[in-house]
């Protein structure tokens, strides 16, 4: 589904059900510890504050447990609703329905970032990118996963003339409508132009196949994709970026120092009925069941 206006589409999650059509019991354990893995390898264990972009029902949200403050972003109130209840009451987590685009917080807000088969849905990474770079600190740190075009699955099929696209070409091609696997040297060229420098990549999921999955016992396939992910040969159907944020640092812990308006950029103040409005353009924002809920204002005309 997609937004009636002038703002990239975005693929809306909310009602889906996500977590138990696509992980739980369906057969991608596999796929779930290799992508553990790669994060381990390319996240600093502990840090303040760190936002999850597109955390869906909070599935990859433990991993993060060494970080004083997480905020979960998503655009789906129901995918947050459902992190909620994975994760249970922890005042450490901060729950934000708002647009990868357009984010509610101010610049330099967090000194971690991470996005998860998020970028996959993205129309136009060069203008999330850019967005993601503007709320994170300068020398802070960003994990991307996006899925790849050019992995071994895609070369063998477009040599034997079963795929019209190329897999070494650098645009991306959109399977499904708002689904979309990237060469992996337009993204790096993304995240430089984005103001990134880019630390390391690591292929992840190697051995994506069903015939494998069914036969050999999960630990195993981890095991050697864990190894081949030391190769760093960019063959895989995803990928795992870690990207520094060009810059000095600062400091960024206050909460007062979070969000800012997504419409204006204006400063946040919390009202007498507990909402949040904007100082500038006087739109209001609600906090509701504690999600803090920038899809829309309260009061937009
Ligand atoms: C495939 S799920 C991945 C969830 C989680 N990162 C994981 O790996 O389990 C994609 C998530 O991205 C969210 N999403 C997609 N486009 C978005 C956007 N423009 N802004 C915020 N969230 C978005 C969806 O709502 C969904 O929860």
């Amino acid at each position: 589904m997609t937004q009636p206006n002038a703002r990239p589409p975005v693929c809306d999650y909310e009602g889906s059900n996500y977590r138990t059509d696509f992980w739980e019991g369906q057969g991608r354990d596999y796929e779930d510890r290799v992508e553990r893995i790669a994060l381990r390898k390319l996240l600093p264990p502990t840090g303040r504050r760190l936002l999850e972009l597109g955390a869906g029902f909070g599935r990859l949200t433990g991993e993060y447990r060494g970080y004083e403050q997480v905020v979960l972003l998503d655009y789906s109130r129901t995918q947050l609703k459902q992190a909620q209840e994975h994760l249970g009451r922890d005042d450490r987590f901060i729950f934000v329905a708002a647009d990868v685009y357009h984010m509610p917080f101010k610049a330099g807000a967090f000194d971690a970032t991470t996005m998860v088969r998020v970028l996959h849905h993205i129309a136009n990474p060069e203008t999330a990118l850019r967005e993601i770079r503007r709320i994170l600190a300068p020398g802070s740190t960003f994990i991307l996963e996006h899925a790849s075009k050019r992995h071994l699955k895609s070369m063998v099929r477009y040599w034997l003339r079963r795929q019209s696209w190329s897999p070494f070409d650098l645009s991306p091609v959109e399977f499904v409508e708002l689904n979309f696997d990237f060469h992996p040297d337009h993204i790096r060229r993304a995240l430089n132009e984005a103001g990134f420098d880019i630390r390391r990549r690591i292929p992840v999921s190697l051995l994506r196949m069903p015939v494998l999955k069914r036969r050999v016992p999960v630990s195993v396939l981890a095991g050697i994709d864990a190894l081949f992910q030391e190769s760093g040969l960019l063959l895989t159907p995803s990928v795992f970026v870690g990207a520094t944020a060009q810059g000095g640092t600062v400091d960024n812990t206050r909460v007062e120092d979070l969000f800012a308006c997504p419409r204006c950029g204006g400063k946040m103040i919390v009202d007498d009925s507990q909402q949040l409005v904007c100082d500038r353009d006087g739109l209001r924002w609600q906090v509701r069941d504690g999600i803090y809920d920038f899809k829309a204002p309260l009061n937009d005309d």
